[in-house]
This record gives structure tokens, C-alpha cells and sequence, in this order.
């Protein structure tokens, strides 16, 4: 068994929207989660239960209202902008429904983008492994094309790629196949499954199909803003390893 370290843990979480305002509304009710390296997680739940916010959250994209959120022990309520935008730049990738990839650019320099932000001009070995994950995502052969010459499922798998550039703790997806046919989205879980092995990096992923949830090791379901089940079914990989 690989090792397993904590990269997440939720406690108490709460997130309300329009705060103090007539329409203000509570839409995560006191979320408790654990989420450790080896996980590979689907997060489920009807439209509107609260996953997007969730992940929001959990991506410090946005602060919860209360509770606390600990990003590889760390607490995170009390940082400012500045220490969780470091801690979200070193630790998560994100994986979005549609790509966000920047027209202008190639597919290497989209994958570079994350590091270019962060220090600015690339050096050999991130080159060198910018052009690896393309490799790994099967398109050493397109870094040079723009997102607009590649199809969706391509240009989602420049989407992970940029997502790992950073060698991140966690990669958070939201719908990351809500967009793609059913065999490209298989391909695209397929490659979540491998990096998740291959890097450690820990997966939450939101789908609303059942069948790809149940490729994952773990199904963790949000009704309402609250956690309805957490199952593991990872019994035949931890067999395996
Ligand atoms: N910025 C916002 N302001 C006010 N309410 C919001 C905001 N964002 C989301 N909500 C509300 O919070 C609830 C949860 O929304 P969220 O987007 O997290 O759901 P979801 O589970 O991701 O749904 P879906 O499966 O449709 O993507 C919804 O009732 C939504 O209307
Ligand atoms: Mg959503």
C-alpha cells in the first residue's frame, strides 16, 4: 500500500451567500470531510446541493463562513489573500467543465501557464516536464497547436496537464467530462486515475454519472449542503497494490 498522508481536512464548514443581505441563504450546513494522498474521490449530489461551493472552498477560491479548512495540516480560515493564493498556487490543480485554455497560446504554453504566473519565465526542467505530461496525456505531438485546433477532449487533457504542471497535493475537477462524449470522458477519468496513482496527487472530481463515479476508489454524496454518504470501493485496488 502506498503511503497515505492527510491533504484535506473539513471541519465544520459552513458557507452562506449574500451575507446580511434580505436574499442570504445558507447553502453548506457544517461539512465534515477527510481526504488523504492515495484518495480518488467522485463528489455526487442533485444540482444544487452545494458541490461547485464546495469545491470553491476546498480550492480556496472562495472562504467558507465559518468552520475550518486544512489544506496538508495547515489552517486556512485566518490566511490572507496573499498566503492562500501561495498555498492554492503550490498545492491544487484545477480541472474545470469547460477548459478555460487561452486562445492565443499553444498547447505547451497553456500547460506552462500555471508556472509562468507564479516565477515567470519557465526553466529547462519545467519545459521538460510540460512537454512529458503532454506526453502523457497523448498529445506530445500537439504542443504547438492552439486550443482552437484540438477537439474538446484534447483540449480538456491540455486542461490536466496544465492542472499537474505544479506537482499538486490535490487536483480538484469540476464536471471535468460534463462536455465530452462517453468514451472521451472515460479516456479523461482514465488519465485522473493514473496521474492520482503515478504522482500521489489526491482526486476530487464532480460527476453526475454514475458510471464514472463508480470507477473511483471513493463516492462521497452532497444532499442539501450536507454529506449524505461517504463510501469506499476501493477493495480490489487495495488488493492489488
Ligand atoms: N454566488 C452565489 N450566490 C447565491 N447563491 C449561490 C451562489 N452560487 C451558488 N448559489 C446557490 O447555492 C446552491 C448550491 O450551488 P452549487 O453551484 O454549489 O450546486 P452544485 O451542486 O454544484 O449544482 P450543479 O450540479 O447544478 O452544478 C444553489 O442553490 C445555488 O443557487
Ligand atoms: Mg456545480
Amino acid at each position: 500500500m502506498r503511503d497515505r498522508r492527510e491533504v484535506l481536512r473539513l471541519e465544520g464548514l459552513r458557507k452562506s451567500y449574500n451575507i446580511g443581505q434580505p436574499n442570504e441563504v445558507e447553502v453548506l450546513h457544517g461539512v465534515d470531510l477527510c481526504v488523504d494522498s492515495a484518495d480518488f474521490a467522485a463528489l455526487v449530489g442533485p444540482s444544487g446541493s452545494g458541490k461547485s461551493t464546495l469545491l470553491n472552498q476546498i480550492g480556496l477560491l472562495d472562504s467558507p463562513t465559518d468552520g475550518e479548512l486544512y489544506l496538508l495540516g495547515k489552517p486556512t480560515r485566518e490566511m490572507d489573500d496573499e498566503a492562500r493564493t501561495a498555498l492554492r498556487g503550490r498545492n491544487i490543480g484545477f480541472v474545470f467543465q469547460f477548459h478555460h485554455l487561452i486562445g492565443a497560446f499553444t498547447a505547451l504554453e497553456n500547460v506552462l501557464m500555471p508556472v509562468m504566473v507564479a516565477r515567470g519565465k519557465p526553466d529547462r526542467e519545467t519545459l521538460d516536464r510540460a512537454r512529458g505530461l503532454l506526453a502523457d496525456v497523448g498529445l506530445e505531438k500537439y504542443a504547438d497547436r492552439k486550443p482552437d485546433q484540438l477537439s474538446g477532449g484534447q483540449q480538456q487533457r491540455v486542461a490536466i496537464a496544465r492542472a499537474l504542471i505544479t506537482r499538486p497535493a490535490l487536483l480538484l475537477a469540476d464536471e471535468p467530462t460534463g462536455n465530452l462524449d462517453t468514451k472521451t470522458a472515460a479516456d479523461v477519468f482514465e488519465l485522473l486515475r493514473r496521474f492520482n496513482a503515478q504522482f500521489g496527487c489526491a482526486v476530487l472530481v464532480v460527476t453526475h454519472d454514475p458510471r464514472l463515479a463508480d470507477t473511483c476508489d471513493r463516492t462521497i454524496t452532497l444532499v442539501d449542503g450536507r454529506i449524505d454518504g461517504d463510501e469506499r470501493h476501493d477493495a480490489a485496488r487495495a488488493d492489488a497494490s
